[in-house]
């Protein structure tokens, strides 16, 4: 029997074969520092996990409507509206089993086949993925480094529309980069949308974690409630990465048809894990908090360290679990021409494990710079400092 042959076309996450090479050196008895993870390694908060025991205790454990329990809808419209200036109603919500369903559903329900599609690259993969494998044509936009942070290449998203882009992927408080929009720069993007008539999917896995000050959302300038779909999930925030549990929100129009592919493809949501999605939204903001808190201290850890080595230079992200520093000062010192010989030899000599840019979509011509992907929600402050220790002498013995 062959296989499909649309299956040429899919993508894939390549950070998880990073995680493998990881395990498959830890299983010799090496230790491994996981800055390769986007995963979390901090508890679910207490209020969550009672709440689904007594999910299941009282018998939520059949199926329950495909769009998602109405109290959830309800409440995620409410606190998603709540965050961001806006009004949804339960008609504006669907649930999905995480963050990441959302990103092909609504590719499969909204774009064309040869629909040019913009997407941030560096970015999360399976944007690319999914375009491409339900036939759009995937389109790039990178980041120019500046001494403020990373911004959004507003001559590829030019060149996007140019060619007739009506979809755009924004990650703002963005994978991998840890770049985030400034009030300017998100209008800019918002005047794009609205007068080239398109629509865009805000990607908001790391809305929440934002570690000062309000987060922004592009769904609430002039013109674009009607042209933004959400994506939520509560993987980030309450550290919940494997219950999968996520939503999309936005027009009526965009979420019937995610809707209907959820019928199709899991029927419904996991029931009684939204019945704790709902005691999430509701629970103490301490629990959460402290989340944040910790997050917030390894990222200050981390990015002092790194750009106290001679060659690294990282910015600090306001938001997510990510630190993107440039390499390509500290691989020339080394003598390293590739990025992944220079991954592969500090796995190996040290156990600092992590991600680099090629990982996050194909590398764009031009690209003359190497950067590399160290996650800090997977690793506590101890293993961190070890680890960064190790990383660090190295370094120092190697300078050729
Ligand atoms: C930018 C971005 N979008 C979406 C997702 C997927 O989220 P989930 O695990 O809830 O499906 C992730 C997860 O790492 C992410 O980083």
């Amino acid at each position: 029997m062959g296989v499909a042959k649309r299956m040429d076309l899919l993508g894939s996450e390549t950070a998880f074969a990073v995680s493998a090479e990881a395990a498959t050196l830890a299983a010799t008895g090496k230790k491994i520092f996981p800055f390769h993870l986007g995963d979390i390694n901090l508890p679910t908060p207490a209020t969550i996990v009672s709440a689904v025991k007594e999910a299941i205790k009282a018998g939520k454990t059949g199926y329950c409507p495909s769009p998602g329990i109405p109290e959830l809808r309800e409440a995620l419209g409410k606190d998603v509206g709540d965050a961001r200036g806006l009004n949804y109603g339960i008609d504006n919500v669907s649930i999905q089993p995480g963050g990441k369903p959302s990103i092909g559903k609504y590719i499969a329900s909204m774009m064309e086949k040869g629909d040019v599609v913009l997407y941030p690259n560096p970015g999360y993969p399976i944007y690319e993925s999914q375009i491409e494998f339900y036939g759009g044509i995937a389109h790039p936009y990178g980041y120019v480094d500046s001494p403020d942070g990373l911004r959004l290449d507003f001559d590829a998203i030019e060149e996007g529309i140019r060619k007739g882009a009506n979809h755009i992927f924004y990650n703002n408080y963005n994978n991998p980069t840890g770049a985030s929009s400034p009030d300017e720069e998100m209008q800019r993007l918002a005047n794009l949308v609205v007068e080239n008539d398109m629509f865009l999917i805000s990607d908001d896995a790391y809305f929440d974690t934002l570690y000062e000050g309000t987060p922004q959302s592009i769904a609430n300038l002039p013109g674009m409630y009607d042209r933004t779909l959400t994506m939520y999930t509560f993987s980030k925030k309450f550290a919940m990465t494997g219950w999968r549990l996520g939503g999309a929100i936005g027009p009526e129009k965009v979420i019937e048809q995610i809707t209907r592919l959820n019928v199709n493809m899991e029927s419904c949501t996991t029931h009684f894990i939204q019945h704790a999605g709902v005691a999430g939204l509701n629970a103490p903001k301490e629990e959460t908090q402290a989340i944040i808190d910790e997050l917030r201290g390894r990222r200050d850890i981390l990015v002092k360290i790194l750009n106290g080595i001679d060659g690294v230079e990282a910015h600090m992200p306001e938001a997510g679990f990510y630190v993107f520093p440039k390499v390509t000062g500290l691989m020339q010192r080394m003598g390293f021409h590739d990025v992944e010989e220079f991954r592969k030899a500090t796995l190996n000599e040290t156990g600092v494990s992590f991600c680099c840019r090629h990982h996050f979509g194909r590398p764009l011509e031009g690209e003359t710079d190497f950067y590399i992907r160290m996650a800090f929600s997977g690793i506590g402050k101890d293993n961190l400092q070890e680890g960064m220790n190790l990383f660090r002498n190295w370094v120092d013995s190697n300078i050729k």
